[in-house]
């Protein structure tokens, strides 16, 4: 069972947001998908209601985080993303030590890139492997980054922080396809937003793949994604 954790302190970055659009995704190739609400805000368990259908599950995480893994994984549940509120209290650290992946979402900005900080050193300190994903960016001319997308990149990598060579472009339809329950690919299959959640999704598992080899072989404790 693979777990990504949308973690970041920032609020607005597009957790509740990603981890939507990438669960009904994941929801379309596989039964075997849980939505985790971690965040009293209810932000995904408002969508859900709306949605009005089973797939992708969804638990708010009421028992205790670890018990609802278990009880996942004896279920045969394949994928589960936690959506986590925008602080370092307790509860996200105990999410991101249950995490194969923490994904940690960021606009591109200085009060943005500031917050990732602290989320980021959170996963280091517990050794979770991480991806920073710039999400609601300016659209890009071509293959070039917008100037705002390129600053955060240099940024992030004077941190040396592992971020998604891909962008969430910012896109009308990455909120409106929220307001009627559905992902973006359901709302619009052939939108530049549903093209950029797939290629979002290829990224992630081939680092999440990465991660699980890593960990089976012997003497291996952290990965950096
Ligand atoms: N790529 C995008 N394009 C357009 N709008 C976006 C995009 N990503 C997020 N948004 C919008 O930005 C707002 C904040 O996003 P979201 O609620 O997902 O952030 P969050 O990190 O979960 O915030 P919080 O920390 O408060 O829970 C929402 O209105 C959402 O629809
Ligand atoms: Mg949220």
């Amino acid at each position: 069972m693979n777990v990504l954790v949308f973690a970041s302190r920032k609020g607005g970055a597009g957790k509740s947001t990603l981890a939507a659009h990438l669960a009904t995704y994941i929801a379309e190739h596989s039964n075997s998908t849980l939505l985790i609400d971690g965040d009293p805000q209810g932000s995904l368990s408002l969508w859900h209601r709306l949605r009005g259908e089973e797939q992708p599950a969804l638990k708010t995480s009421t028992r205790s985080l670890g018990q609802t893994l278990e009880r996942a994984e004896r279920d045969g549940v394949e994928w589960v993303i936690i959506d986590t509120p925008p602080d370092a209290s307790p509860p996200v650290a105990e999410a991101i030590r249950h995490a194969t992946l923490v994904v940690i979402p960021m606009r591109p900005g200085l009060f943005d890139l500031a917050a990732v900080r602290e989320t980021i050193q959170i996963a280091r300190d517990l050794g979770k492997p991480y991806a920073v994903v710039i999400n609601a960016a300016p659209a890009r001319r071509g293959r070039q980054d917008d100037a705002v997308v390129a600053d955060a990149r240099g940024a992030l990598n004077g941190l040396k922080a592992p971020v998604w060579s891909g962008q969430i472009t910012h896109r009308p339809e990455m909120t409106l396809s929220l307001s009627y329950g559905e992902g973006v690919k359901e709302y619009g299959a052939r939108s530049v937003g549903a093209e950029e959640i797939r290629q979002l999704w290829l990224a992630l598992t081939r680092t999440v793949d990465a991660v699980q080899a890593a960990y089976r072989r012997p003497g291996t404790r952290r990965v950096d994604a």
